[in-house]
């Protein structure tokens, strides 16, 4: 897979004209500045685009994989965040295995005490791959999401702060393995199933890698909510968004889900947004010029859910 990590023009509608109006809601409403968490790339083009909407910045950037300096990349991020005049930490190495080994290639320790208000995740992998843990098994990407979900709970007691926004990026394209699991569950929402029906009349193929962009954004769906509500938290998901990468060879698909995160004392968290209403809101289209014609607008969206409340 070619690396869809450069800037390009999709890329930058999802960032300007999806990500930047709703974290400027966002923001407005809850009257604070992010603490942000996430895979800004060497340029920070997102930190930079966000840069008065953010007071802190945690950050990863994996080995540079060709040759001349593995560093490269890592040094110049720490260089563009030190131009850009915001507190950070960056991290050197791939943030899943950081988030679960809790150190990063350096050696410097993983240890949040601070409340994390935007997660940018931007993965260029699959979100079905595997990564090892320090137990020997191998994991999910998404158990890394798992375990930051649940570092917050322990940072949520600590600071009272509860509110955060996350966004997800990776490779539009599944294992078939995991998709095999998800597909042949009983207990999905009646939504869910109806559509994994209808996409499910195709067998899937023989190849380790699959696309389906419908199937996916449902597991997607399905997997984070259900980590979300283990852990008390109420989530609001914006459409999916799909773009092509820097080439053809990179479809991506982008999440946005405002989270709340509530005291395991309450009662269980009410999911307010059916399954219903995710597979209704269909999915959005990010090109070259600007989001499809006839896209929803994320903050009327965002009015007329719980977030707006
Ligand atoms: C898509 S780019 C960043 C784009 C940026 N967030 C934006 O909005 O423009 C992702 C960056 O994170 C790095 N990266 C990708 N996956 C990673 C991972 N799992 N851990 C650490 N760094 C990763 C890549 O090397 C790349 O520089």
């Amino acid at each position: 897979m070619p690396s869809p990590f450069v800037d390009h023009p999709r890329k930058r509608i999802v960032r300007e004209r999806w990500n930047t109006p709703t974290l400027r809601w966002l923001h407005e409403r809850w009257g604070a500045k992010y603490v942000y968490l996430g895979l800004p790339g060497p340029e920070a083009h997102d930190i930079r685009l966000w840069r008065e909407m953010i007071e802190q910045v945690f950050a990863f950037e994996v080995e540079t994989e060709s040759r001349g300096n593995p560093r490269e990349n890592f040094e110049k991020l720490i260089y563009n965040l030190t131009l850009l005049d915001v507190p950070h930490t960056v991290y050197h190495g791939c943030l899943e295995d950081i988030v679960l080994w809790k150190e990063d290639l350096d050696g410097m320790e993983f240890k949040l005490d601070t409340f994390i208000t935007l997660f940018n995740l931007d993965f260029c992998n699959a979100i079905t791959g595997k990564v090892p843990t320090p137990d020997g098994r191998k994991c999910w990407r998404f158990e890394a999401i798992r375990e930051m979900i649940t570092v917050q709970r322990a940072l949520y007691r600590v600071t009272g702060a509860s509110r955060f926004v996350m966004l997800i990026t990776a490779y539009d394209a599944f294992h078939r393995r995991e998709m095999e699991r998800f597909i042949s569950r009983r207990d999905l929402a009646s939504e869910i199933q109806t559509v994994v029906e209808r996409e499910h009349a195709v067998k899937l193929p023989n190849s380790s890698l699959y696309r389906n962009t419908e199937l996916l954004r449902l597991f997607m769906f399905d997997f984070l909510r259900a980590y979300l509500v283990g852990q008390n938290v109420k989530s609001f998901f914006l459409p999916a968004v799909r773009f092509i990468g820097r080439t053809e060879w990179s479809p991506m698909i982008h999440f946005c889900v405002v989270c709340a995160m509530e005291s395991l004392e309450s009662a269980h968290v009410v999911d307010e947004q059916s399954a219903g209403d995710f597979v209704g809101m269909g999915m959005v289209t990010a090109e070259d010029r600007g989001l499809t014609e006839g896209s929803p607008d994320p903050i009327a969206l965002l009015t007329n859910s719980w977030v707006g409340r």
